[in-house]
């Protein structure tokens, strides 16, 4: 885990102040949230504080804690956690941030960081000498299916080679960066296989543009064959839980004899027909064994008494 401090009082702007847009946009975004709860709008604020300066400065930190009135700790905390703010100045027209997790580091994430090594600073967070671009390497962005790739700015440039990113760090130099294509930087769409579809290759089922008795067509069922419906989720046992006399949630939450009239009162427990196995689910009804070896209700744990438990019986 990385020492997360704010950048050295000499880089600190006096004072920090949101534009009238992303003024009148944060006072919308606090009153997204229930009175008493505003402080829930800091992270989208100092997100908008670091779109609009480049980085989270100590003043926007400041400014963001008055207009939601949280204590400065408290921002301070949230802005210093979370790596996506940016604590100290980055690259006026790009901050690359490289992907450098196992996906995109087998697929070359370590010539990219070498690329951006010689390209822009040997160090990452520290900008080149015009101050236009700085880099760093992040974790997992979630296009590990299109590794390597880069984040810049909210886009994400897939499938890279250290030529192609050499490249879009150019065009970002030169003010360009808007042409530059996000998304894979090869012939392919979206995450699809890069060699093509080896599946789902009718575009017509895939879109079920398919007529109706086209489809019966396409897929004949056998006769006498039938797809029954599926059990997932829907356990069948002779557990008391899953009794289907058991009805929960109840419609009737608000009062507790409502609650107690609306109840279907549970079945008895059955320690012997407990143990047994439900023959429509494993074939066959047959006591289940205990790790000790012995049957099931005979092995039911005995109580104090030394008699047997009554088991879970409301
Ligand atoms: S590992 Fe790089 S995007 Fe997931």
């Amino acid at each position: 885990m990385s020492v997360r401090r704010l950048a050295d009082a000499s880089v600190q702007p006096e004072g920090f102040a949101f534009n009238r847009a992303n003024a009148a946009w944060a006072k919308q975004a606090i009153k997204k949230y229930p009175q008493g709860r505003e402080h829930s709008a800091v992270i989208p604020l100092l997100m908008r504080a670091q779109e609009q300066e480049g980085w989270v400065t100590k003043s926007a930190i400041e400014h963001v804690a008055d207009m939601i009135g949280m204590p400065y700790i408290r921002a301070l905390e949230v802005a210093t956690f979370y790596t996506q703010f940016q604590l100290a100045p980055v690259g006026t027209r790009a901050h690359i941030q490289v992907c450098g997790t196992t996906p995109c580091m087998l697929r070359g994430s370590e010539e990219l960081i070498d690329l951006c090594k010689k390209k822009i600073h040997p160090e990452p967070f520290h900008t080149n000498g015009s101050g236009t671009l700085s880099w760093e390497e992040v974790e997992c962005q979630g296009a590990c299916v299109n590794a390597p790739m880069v984040m810049i700015f909210k886009d994400a440039y897939e499938d890279l080679t250290p030529e192609r990113l050499d490249e879009i760090i150019d065009a970002f130099e030169a003010g360009k960066g808007d042409s530059v294509k996000p998304g894979p930087q090869i012939d392919r769409v979206y995450s699809a296989p890069a060699t093509g579809l080896t599946s789902l290759t009718d575009e017509a089922i895939v879109t079920g543009k398919h007529h109706a008795s086209e489809r019966v067509a396409a897929a004949p069922q056998k006769e006498g064959t039938s797809m029954p419906p599926s059990r997932a989720a829907k356990p069948k046992t002779f557990a008391m839980e899953t009794a289907p006399g058991v009805k929960s949630p109840s419609p009737e939450k608000a009062s507790r004899n409502g609650e107690k009239a609306a109840s279907v009162s549970a079945p008895a427990d059955d320690e012997a027909a407990a143990d047994l196995t439900e023959p429509t689910v494993e074939g066959e009804a047959r006591p289940r064994k205990h790790p000790d070896g012995k049957a099931g209700a005979s092995a039911a744990p005995k109580g104090k008494s030394g008699k047997k438990d009554k088991g879970g019986a409301a």
